[in-house]
């Protein structure tokens, strides 16, 4: 699909964003392996929502799906009917993730505990994306992983074949940070015999751990060593605050257009995931939050943004992981700061739905940013206004739609391709530019 988003004159706007991704992943795999029956209300819609409650569904988790609405909003909410963690049946088919790395890595830790074969496949950008990140610790737990089509265990990318069956702890060393493998060997842990510990380098988003805490998991965190022991999940009743991802995308357009003011009501707050208003706030970005509330472990408030005049900053490994799915957004915050921003220590960003540092130097650079890309982020130089021009998404939600925001500060026409793949993570995000534009 192609999309062309016009410069926006004025904005003022109150947008309701859906649930957060990471959560809702979590609340749909962790009840599924709880005992009881749970209600996730405010679930996440998207594309990545339906690989994970289809491959639940493939392994016998009865879910059933309901929309209520709010002033014309639809809130989405699952009840998943949980069977224990041993209590998943052997799929008849393969279990297909669709674009969504966070399914396929945490169900690997599911999976991994079960007496039968899984098979999981992805779709093409899931397909390039590395797996030996979870099949390491896995294997040394117990399970049997077989590549389908890769050379080796060291380079493996799906499809692969997960043998499972009763699991040993391990201490594991992970040498990135990454909540995708932490979860992975969390939810591989809580089945495994003996005390499992994770360690990263850089703690990443800590939702799993919140959660299963919050369902009475014997799990212990100490920085950034998780300890985790066998134990049984009881299904909790969830309420999912709204996106901070998908309201990234909102607080850079109220902070770099002219002319702006944009509240985002019950956007979730979790100390790991805020670092987009660390790093806004740092750039000098115009920001309150408002009537904080907490809810399962999990922080939220109201985000009011106006219209402000940014600097530019060093971004480097000490908060990249708190900004892992931001950074696209705010290289085009960087366009319009006064000084020269550095982002560096992001080569996680080259393994992502695309290699994020190549789409977006690429996007930014067609229109008219003065921005190079190094071997591990890039460097913007300010000075350079933006004019609409033909970019493309690379297939990739977060580049098409901070492309879509571009548009909306960029003069003339911006014409973006491959739009329609905004609908992994937003799917009303195009609705939401026409009100603006
Ligand atoms: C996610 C973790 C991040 C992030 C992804 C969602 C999660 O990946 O990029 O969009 O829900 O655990 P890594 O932690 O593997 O970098």
């Amino acid at each position: 699909m192609i999309k062309k988003v016009t410069k926006s004159k004025n904005i003022n706007s109150k947008l309701r964003i859906a649930g957060d991704k990471s959560i809702s992943h979590r609340a749909a795999i962790l009840n599924a392996m709880a005992h009881g029956t749970a209600e996730v209300t405010n679930f996440c819609v998207g594309d990545d929502q339906e690989s994970v409650i289809r491959t639940l569904r493939s392994l016998g988790t009865k879910i059933i799906h309901k929309v209520n609405h709010i002033d014309d909003y639809p809130i989405h909410s699952f009840t998943i009917h949980g069977n224990g963690s041993k209590g998943f049946t052997n799929p008849t088919e393969p279990l297909d993730c669709g674009n969504s790395g966070t399914c396929m890595r945490l169900l690997s830790g599911v999976v991994a505990g079960q007496n039968f074969k899984s098979i999981l496949i992805g779709d093409n950008s899931l397909s390039k994306r590395p797996m030996n990140r979870i099949a390491k610790p896995l294997i040394q737990m117990g399970a049997k992983i077989n590549s389908i089509n890769s050379e080796s265990i060291d380079n493996i990318t799906a499809p692969f074949e997960i043998n499972g069956g009763d699991l040993n702890a391990i201490q594991y060393i992970s040498p990135v940070s990454s909540a995708q493998v932490k979860s992975c060997v969390l939810l591989a842990g809580i089945q495994a015999s003996g005390k499992t510990t994770f360690e990263e380098p850089f703690k990443s988003r800590d939702h799993t751990e919140r959660m299963l805490s919050a369902m009475g998991a014997k799990i212990k965190t100490n920085k950034n060593v998780i300890t985790i022991e066998k134990s049984k999940l009881t299904s909790q009743n969830i309420l999912i605050p709204s996106d901070i991802s998908s309201a990234a995308f909102w607080m850079v357009l109220g902070s770099c257009h002219d002319n702006a003011e944009i509240y985002l009501p019950n956007i979730g707050l979790n100390p790991n995931r805020t670092g987009i208003l660390e790093v806004l706030i740092e750039m000098g970005a115009n920001l309150t939050i408002e009537n904080k509330k907490e809810d399962m472990g999990e922080p939220r408030g109201d985000i009011l943004i106006k219209s402000s005049k940014l600097k530019g900053i060093t971004i480097d490994k000490n908060i990249i992981p708190k900004i892992i799915d931001e950074i696209p957004i705010l290289s085009l915050a960087a366009c319009f700061a006064n000084s020269e921003t550095i982002i560096k220590d992001a080569e996680e960003l080259r393994i992502k739905e695309s290699d994020r540092i190549k789409a977006t130097v690429d996007g930014l650079y067609k229109l008219g940013a003065n921005i190079k890309e190094t071997k591990d982020g890039m460097i913007i130089k300010p000075g350079n206004k933006l004019t609409g021009n033909k970019v493309e998404s690379y297939g990739d939600h977060r580049i098409a739609m901070m492309l879509g925001i571009a548009g909306l500060l960029s003069e003339g026409t911006t014409v973006i391709e491959g739009a329609e793949h905004a609908s992994v993570s937003y799917p009303n995000f195009w609705d939401e530019i026409d009100k603006n534009n």
